[in-house]
């Protein structure tokens, strides 16, 4: 039985993500997806609604399951007696940054193991940052998450407004 972990901001979690999912299942028999805190970001949306819209995302999607951290991914690793870390890469900049993670994350377990996926070319251009910028524009990020998503944001902002 083996077991990925997709771990993430997923601020908000959009179809690039979901596309990762997806292939790491023809992968791996288990993919838990860990929504978590890194400490260097801004969030635009609270850790327990980040693990909502995940939960949202994955539903109906067999052997996948979400779950929230505050702790370090190396521990969460261990916890879930994961085989690999899974992360998707856009671009150079992508990679350079997931590097580091997955250096440090190795260096500090040994297990902890990261593999890439390269986004497919359709998911290329889709960035939470942008879902984020365009909800703060007043635009409608529809296109990049899946519908039950967009409409948790919709009832989100309306009940702020
Ligand atoms: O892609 P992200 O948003 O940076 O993903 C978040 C996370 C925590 C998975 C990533 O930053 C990471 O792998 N960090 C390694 C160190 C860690 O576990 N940090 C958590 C507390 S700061």
């Amino acid at each position: 039985m083996s077991l990925a972990l997709i771990p993430g901001s997923f601020d908000p979690i959009t179809v690039g993500h979901l596309d990762i999912v997806k292939r790491a299942l023809a992968l791996y028999d288990e993919v838990v997806v860990a929504v978590m805190i890194n400490d260097q970001k801004n969030y635009d949306y609270t850790l327990e609604q980040r693990v909502d819209m995940a939960e949202l995302a994955v539903k109906g999607l067999d052997r996948v399951c979400v779950v929230g951290s505050d702790g370090l991914l190396i521990d969460l690793f261990d916890e879930l007696q994961a085989d690999v870390i899974v992360k998707g890469i856009r671009n150079e900049e992508d990679r350079a940054y997931e590097e580091k993670m997955a250096a440090w994350n190795l260096e500090h377990n040994p297990r902890a193991k990261t593999i890439f996926l390269q986004a497919a070319d359709d998911f290329e251009q889709i960035h939470s940052t942008k879902v984020r910028d365009m909800i703060h524009a007043g635009e409608q990020p529809d296109a990049f998450l899946a519908p039950a998503v967009a409409e948790y944001i919709r009832t989100l902002h309306c009940s702020n407004a």
